[in-house]
């Protein structure tokens, strides 16, 4: 079978991106420990408030050391917009929108996650550095977007 030169580079070109996504997913679930969701939980989003889950926002300390961050995204805001945990304890966030998709991205960490009306999107993540990060929503959300952000503060675990 005669394959003409170009034909093959480009087959081969083909295979070699296909090899590279893959990779790039590898490196991202092994090195970098992204995850997809884990859960698909439904919500009412016009009950979000009397909803168990939601009905106080905020940061909760739960067994085992654990912290339990429930927040409400909303236009244009994260409820709480502070969040304070401690390094190397795990941090599961429990998030919800009331009105339309937004992002949770605490950027310069692997926290980040879509959070889309009618959903209750939940991801578990340790943060091993104290510090202040800044959370941001990266789906365009309306006229405020850019201005919905919050803090995320990583202090130091007391021994
Ligand atoms: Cu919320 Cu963009």
């Amino acid at each position: 079978m005669n394959v003409h030169l170009y034909e093959r580079l480009w087959m081969w070109a083909a295979v070699a991106i296909i090899a590279l996504f893959i990779g790039t997913i590898g490196v991202a679930t092994f090195g970098q420990a992204l995850r997809p969701p884990s859960h698909v939980e439904t919500i009412d989003p016009s009950q979000v408030f009397t909803d168990p889950r939601f009905a106080q926002p905020g940061v909760t300390r739960a067994e085992g050391g654990r912290w339990q961050v429930n927040a409400v995204l909303t236009a244009f805001a994260f409820l709480p917009a502070d969040i304070e945990v401690t390094a190397g304890d795990p941090v599961t966030f429990t998030l919800t929108s009331i009105d339309v998709t937004h992002g949770f991205q605490i950027v310069a960490t692997n926290g980040n996650t879509m959070v889309v009306p009618g959903y209750v999107s939940r991801f578990t993540t340790t943060f091993e550095r104290p510090g202040e990060y800044l959370i941001v929503c990266n789906e365009y959300c309306g006229t405020g977007h850019h201005t919905m952000q919050g803090k995320l503060v990583v202090r130091e675990r007391q021994p």
